[in-house]
């Protein structure tokens, strides 16, 4: 027994068994209970969502025959009040057939075991869905944290405060409009609000410098392509967006950094966020430079077009997206 043996409780599982008898309920409160695992127990619909609320298991075993409500239903209900953060459930039902494990499926249930049912086979899907749900957790504190480092970071610039959120959804927003499916434009939300995050290596006085930079200090600067891809490299979430990070200064020309990648060589996200990065920044107030109104930043992206710093297809259909008064983007820089 080490020195610190017994002064942190280790965090037990919990779960949620409902069915509407109450031997039943008991049997597998004592099995559950034997696995190490906090069992809260509820016989009918409303209970299950009070305790729910209360309780916030990590699992869910639902009986399909629940009172109030059937199990599909109360599944369904239980996703819904999760949200984002995932929630698994596992259907018990006596049937078997093809009907009710599709109706499982849709009401988002993440397996399902027949009655009558061996103990150690539930135990076993138990116990894997608890691990998929302790891996997701994970990867949301690491994603957290890497979010408040934008936050921090933004914090100590107030020329740049709230850039990185603005980026994002833009971005999203522009590949929605280039008819990029759902999956890619999570993707390039993300890209969005970390683009900048190797900034954080970066000293305050310089990131905050009014004037002209001297050439070592812009190099300084340029490093927060290749530091930003290092601080999000060891994360297996964010393995999709490191190029859009490490290569959001390149220059369809091939004039940027930091690999000095041209045209097509540049990836999309990181060609999406050369356009979207410019476009805020030349939109916000610099200590450098005065406001310029929207209208006018796009007229000067127009003008710019073919001068080689941006993908000049892609700015087209930027224009043409922002150029609609009705877009709901446009009305954010107003
Ligand atoms: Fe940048």
């Amino acid at each position: 027994m080490g020195p610190f043996t017994g002064l942190i409780k280790e965090e037990q599982s919990s779960i949620l068994v409902v069915n509407n008898f109450k031997s039943n309920l008991k049997a597998m409160e004592d099995v559950f209970f034997k696995e190490g695992l906090r069992v809260y127990t509820a016989s009918g619909s409303g209970d299950a969502i009070e305790t729910f609320k209360q309780h916030l298991p990590d699992l869910a075993i639902l009986d399909v025959t629940v009172p109030g409500a059937d199990g599909f239903e109360l599944c369904l209900k239980l996703k819904d009040i999760s949200g984002k953060r995932f929630f698994p459930v596992i259907l018990l039902s006596a049937l078997a057939d093809q009907k009710s494990r599709i109706k499982g499926l849709e009401s988002g249930a993440d397996d399902f075991i027949s009655k009558p049912f061996d103990n150690s086979e539930l135990i076993l899907k138990i116990k894997s869905l608890l691990k998929v749900k302790a891996l997701q957790e994970e990867l949301d504190d690491s994603e957290s944290i890497i979010l408040t480092l934008i936050v921090t970071m933004e914090a100590r610039d107030p020329y740049t405060k709230g850039h990185s959120t603005r980026v994002s959804k833009l971005s999203a927003d522009f590949v929605s409009f280039l008819g990029i499916n759902q999956k890619n434009q999570e993707e390039m939300k993300k890209a969005g609000i970390l683009h900048d995050i190797g900034k954080i290596c970066l000293s305050a006085s310089l990131l905050c410098k009014p004037g002209a930079l001297t050439e070592e200090e812009a190099d300084v600067i340029k490093r927060h392509v290749v530091l930003g891809e290092e601080i999000c490299q060891p994360l297996f979430s964010m393995r999709k967006i490191l190029p859009a990070i490490r290569h959001h200064h390149e220059r369809w020309d091939g004039k940027g950094y930091p690999d000095r990648l041209g045209e097509k060589d540049i990836p999309l996200m990181a060609r999406v966020l050369s356009i979207v990065d410019s476009f805020d920044a030349m939109v916000s107030v610099r200590p450098y430079r005065d406001h310029k109104s929207a209208h006018g930043t796009l007229e000067t992206m127009n003008s710019e077009r073919d001068k080689g710093q941006w993908d000049p297809e892609l700015l087209g259909y930027f224009l043409e997206m922002m150029g609609s008064p009705a877009d709901n983007t446009y009305s954010l820089y107003g």
